[in-house]
């Protein structure tokens, strides 16, 4: 029996050196260690031995086997490193070829728009302001000389949360949060963007849209520099072409108060669907600050003045691009926010 196990023995070696590729490898394995090997039913004959053989023929079979198995092991990777060395010397990798572009996103429409109105304001000097979209009634309403039951508010009630809470309506509050902020009388010049919420949903209503607030409070501000600045932002977004008109109208925190137009920008004026045939836009509203919204936030109107306006976002944004409904906004389809 020992003979027959060193025979085997060295055909398995023989086999294994002769191996060309790993599944050659694979196959001896198979053939001599595998359940039905030739090692295999050696080993389990061993049962026919007699007591004194068993133990010695059964240390030959495991040496043998662990012989084989290291010689396979080494040859296994022998031949996988010439594999490899092979594959690389074949196998050439053109570093020339262009990479696949990643497609990157770009900013929304809106916040396109929203940085055109900042950078312009910045130039100007005015400082960015912020303040909450949930709301005290107190700076929302009462400390814009809104007083309760007064008519003005039903244009802008909307979402309360509590009698005293509410989703802000525009970002009006900001001013008398930013004047409450400062020392009495001391000079500001800001700008708040924002959202706000109205109760409104059609073409050109949404009930979530962005406002940017303006306020400029100093000695001797009068409402030529209203007029000025109020100019100069619009032809800087719309082209010098277009004329700018002012019209009187009510807030109750400013004292006068303005509605500004511009000529239409899809006519020139002439009248057409956009401005319902009347030649102009209304774009935002304006005013001086009223003398009450100074004294509640504890200015004092004879020592200073200010103006104010406040402008949507989304109209200067449909107005810029020609974009006639403004769901297309928020409605997320890429090949509308592609072409921006
Ligand atoms: N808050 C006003 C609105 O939402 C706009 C406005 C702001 C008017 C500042 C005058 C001064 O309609």
């Amino acid at each position: 029996m020992e003979q027959q196990l060193r025979q085997l023995s060295k055909d398995a070696q023989t086999e294994i050196s002769q191996a060309t590729c790993v599944e050659n490898l694979q196959e001896v394995r198979v053939k001599y260690l595998g359940k039905k090997g030739s090692l295999t039913v050696l080993l389990r004959g061993l049962g026919n031995l007699s007591k004194e053989m068993r133990p010695k023929m059964g240390q030959v079979v495991n040496e043998i086997r662990s012989e084989l198995e290291g010689a396979l092991n080494e040859k296994t990777s022998e031949l996988k490193a010439s594999e490899l060395k092979n594959r690389l010397a074949k196998e050439k990798i053109d570093i020339s070829l262009p990479g696949r572009k990643v497609p990157s996103g770009h900013l929304h429409p809106l916040s396109l728009t929203l940085n055109r109105i900042k950078d312009i304001f910045m130039k100007l000097g005015f400082q960015v302001a912020e303040g909450p979209e949930v709301e005290q009634d107190y700076y929302n309403f009462e400390m814009l000389n809104f007083p309760k039951d007064h008519p003005a508010r039903d244009m802008q009630d909307s979402f309360y949360i509590t009698e005293n809470i509410l989703l802000r309506t525009h970002t009006s509050p900001v001013q008398a949060r930013t004047l409450q902020a400062h020392e009495p009388n001391s000079p500001v010049r800001i700008i708040a963007p924002g959202k706000v919420y109205r109760s409104d949903y059609d073409a050109t209503h949404s009930p979530m849209f962005q406002q940017v607030e303006g306020l400029v409070v100093d000695k001797g501000i009068r409402f030529s520099d209203l007029k000025g600045t109020l100019e100069l932002f619009l032809h800087e977004i719309f082209g010098s072409s277009v004329a700018v008109r002012f019209r009187p109208s009510f807030f109750p925190f400013t004292e006068p108060s303005a509605e500004v137009d511009i000529s239409c920008v899809m006519c020139g004026g002439k009248g057409c669907r956009v401005c319902s045939g009347t030649g102009w836009l209304e774009i935002l509203g304006s005013g001086m600050v009223h003398p009450n919204v100074l004294t509640l936030n504890n200015y004092d109107p004879q020592a200073v003045s200010g103006f104010a306006f406040g402008m949507g976002v989304e109209r200067i944004a449909m107005l810029s691009y020609g974009i006639d409904d403004m769901r297309l906004f928020f409605e997320n389809d890429v090949r509308f926010l592609q072409q921006y």
